[in-house]
């Protein structure tokens, strides 16, 4: 049974039991529906409560119905019957109220929730708004502007911002439903219907309106932020079953749209990651961690195991790398802090399990250890041979290395059936992808660690297998070789970073690399330049660029110019770009923002078919999530496998 009702004296007490996350399936609306009735139809009972078993209260519409045909009650059905039910009814939240979750929440008569419960409209992330009044009730409950950024920003709140907004009534420390009974003993039934009470208008029109304007710029071209936006301010304006009927409109217009099925598609491909039997074994220990090196990503792995509560045991090549490191893991932390995502009192405890050290004795404690030095292979070959004396036999080693032969690197330890790559992306305290890389001889517990390690870490993890830069930089270095392909045609920079702007990208190749530094990548072009075929096309322009000392915006001019801080198209460049079409004869060609994206998406694709002919990614989902995750591929667009299975569809009908 999905939903069951108790009675407890003169109060119900109806119960949700649909694991895993009490998804408001048919069976729940249909359950919910009868005992609106069973309820009102008793005089006895004077008060419902509702609340859910298991992890969470209802997380949402159930997704997984979304590709059929709908059927009855539908969701807003339900929360109208619960609105207007003659026996008031009270929320007892515990865990995620999430999207039409909240919208029963918000048809309650009130509402009560666990103080570490989140509350939240996470619609737009499914490219959806809400579709069951959650636009009108949130604004008579909590302040235009709240409501505004929950419903257009999608992220959820905590319990006591959600008291403090009036989003619930009363915050529970103890026992969530003996406080919703004492709650519904002091219910008289006059408290107003949520839908009767006005709507909060924004304290200064001025700001409301820049915040609007603010989010629909913001959405890079994402419909449901735009429509999100829409109707709050329509909720504001319109009377509430007008805007009842408007948003429902929304809802199923955008239910249909090629951009909801995409962001579904991200959704489920990136819980679909790590369903390798591999990834399901029993894990080791890995509370204590040694991180090697401490430089740009060092610092940001040992952050994120720091913030995720394991042990940092950090270690630099002398004294004053590892303060220098000591200091960077700190200021690292000291931001996590100021952003919030740590307390003060958090922030001084993680202290006591963080430790910089200049030799490798300290990592005879760790259970897991992650190499961060500099991508030499002789170099990082080393360190795994000390590593294979000085740590425990049963120790993980784990090298992030970005390009290199993990199976090579896992050939200098006795046993290389403990050695993985876990490929993390810059920053690594906050970037959400990580990249197991399964070299062959690695132990299948050594990979169930390692996808445990990243679940904790909350990261969206994929497996890949060894090649030339594992998924994610080897298909960024197709359509990056594409880009500069595009230069010599007859684009410039600025072309090509504007239309994949435009496409929906937070920022375009070159403005990405400038940002980066050209250096790195040029050390390596010069150090494949011996082996590199000679019949295949090379762009030099980056090259020229670097001879020029022009290394990106740490040197004020890379492929563009920066004036204040902002890039600025560099005739200097256009001009070198001219000499090489000339040198090598190339007609420069028009080449308009749609050809510009064909080509860079055709790229980005072609490369990621040989990955998956070649085994290296597990299906088409992982390419997605590695694109969207790790290269800020538009989550709207599905990722490049999922628009050509659409490219592919419609040559087919
Ligand atoms: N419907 C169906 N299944 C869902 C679901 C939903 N709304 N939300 C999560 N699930 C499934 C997941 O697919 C996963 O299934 P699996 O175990 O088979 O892979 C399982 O529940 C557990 O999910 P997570 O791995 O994500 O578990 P977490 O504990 O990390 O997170 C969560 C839980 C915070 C609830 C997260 O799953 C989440 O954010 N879910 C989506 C919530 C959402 O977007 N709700 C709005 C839906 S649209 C809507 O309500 C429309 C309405 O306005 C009309
Ligand atoms: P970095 O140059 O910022 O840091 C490297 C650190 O390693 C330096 O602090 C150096 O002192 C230390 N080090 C060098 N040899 C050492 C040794 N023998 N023992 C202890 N410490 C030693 O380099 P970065 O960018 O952090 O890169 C590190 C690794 O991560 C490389 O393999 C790189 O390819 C990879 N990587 C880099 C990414 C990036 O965006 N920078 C992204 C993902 C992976």
């Amino acid at each position: 049974m999905a939903v069951t009702l108790e009675r407890d004296g003169d109060c119900a007490v109806v119960t949700i039991d649909n694991p895993p996350v009490n998804a408001a399936s048919h069976a729940v609306r249909q359950g919910l529906m009868e005992a609106v009735a069973t309820c009102d139809a008793d005089p006895a009972v004077r008060t419902v409560i509702l609340r859910c078993t298991g992890r969470t209260f209802v997380a949402g519409a159930d997704i997984r119905e979304f590709g059929q045909p709908p059927k009855e009650p539908h969701l807003p059905d339900v929360v109208a019957a619960i609105e207007t039910a003659d026996t008031p009814w009270i929320a007892a939240i515990h865990g995620t109220a999430l999207g039409g979750g909240l919208e029963l929440a918000m048809a309650c008569r009130a509402r009560i929730a666990a103080d570490d419960a989140k509350l939240g409209l996470p619609e737009v992330n499914l490219g959806l708004i809400p579709g069951a009044g959650g636009t009108v009730r949130l604004p008579r409950l909590v302040p235009a502007e709240t409501a505004l950024t929950m419903v257009a920003g999608g992220k959820p709140v905590g319990a006591a911002q959600a008291h403090r907004a009036g989003l619930v009534d009363e915050v529970a420390e103890g026992d969530l439903l003996a406080a919703a009974r004492d709650m519904a003993r002091s219910t008289t039934g006059d408290e107003p219907r949520t839908l009767e009470r006005p709507v909060r208008h924004p304290a200064d029109a001025d700001s409301f309106a820049a915040q609007k304007a603010k989010l629909i710029a913001k959405a890079r071209g994402q419909q449901s932020i735009e429509a999100a936006v829409h109707a709050v301010a329509r909720a504001l304006e319109l009377p509430a079953d007008e805007a009842l009927a408007a948003e429902r409109d929304a809802f199923l217009e955008l239910k249909a749209s090629d951009q909801s099925a995409a962001l579904r598609h991200i959704f489920m491909a990136e819980r679909a990651t790590l369903s390798d039997p591999r990834c399901k074994g029993r894990p080791h220990p890995f509370g204590t961690v040694g991180v090697i090196g401490g430089g740009t990503m060092g610092a940001g792995i040992a952050a994120a195991c720091l913030l995720s509560g394991l042990t940092v045991i950090l270690v630099e090549r002398d004294g004053e790398a590892a303060q220098a490191a000591h200091e960077r893991v700190s200021s690292i932390l000291d931001q996590s802090a100021r952003r919030g995502i740590v307390d003060e009192t958090m922030r001084a405890a993680i202290g006591n399990r963080f430790s910089a050290h200049d030799g490798y004795a300290p990592l005879s404690r760790a259970d897991l250890v992650i190499e961060a030095i500099f991508e030499e292979m002789d170099v990082k070959k080393a360190v795994f041979a000390t590593l294979d004396t000085v740590t425990k036999a049963d120790a993980i080693l784990a090298t992030n290395t970005s390009y290199l032969d993990v199976n090579a690197i896992a050939s200098t330890v006795a046993d290389p059936s403990r050695v993985i790559g876990l490929h993390f992306f810059s920053p690594a305290h906050i970037m959400k992808l990580l990249e197991i890389v399964v070299p062959d001889r690695v132990a299948d517990d050594v990979v169930a660690t390692a996808a445990a390690f990243a679940k904790r870490l909350r990261k969206t993890a994929v497996l890949s297998g060894v090649c030339d830069g594992f998924i994610a930089n080897r298909i960024m270095s197709a359509y990056r070789r594409e880009a500069d392909y595009l230069i010599e045609d007859g684009a410039l920079p600025a072309d090509v970073d504007r239309a994949m702007r435009d496409f929906g990208f937070p920022m375009g190749v070159f403005e990405m690399q400038d940002l980066a530094g050209l250096d790195i990548a040029w050390a390596m072009r010069k150090r494949r330049a011996a082996t590199r075929d000679p019949n295949e096309r090379y762009v030099a322009i980056a090259d020229k660029l670097c001879e020029q000392g022009r290394f990106g915006r740490k040197t004020g001019a890379g492929w563009y110019r920066y004036e204040d801080a902002k890039p600025v198209a560099d005739p200097e460049v256009t001009a070198l770009i001219d000499a090489e079409r000339a040198r090598k004869g190339i007609e420069p060609a028009s080449l308009p923002d749609d050809a510009i994206m064909d080509r860079i998406v055709s790229a980005m694709q072609s490369e990621a078919q040989k990955v998956l002919d070649e085994g290296i990614a597990s299906g088409p989902g992982d390419i997605d999530v590695v694109m969207t995750s790790g290269y800020g591929f538009p989550r709207w667009r599905g990722g490049p496998m999922f628009m050509k299975a659409r490219q592919d569809a419609g040559e087919r009908a």
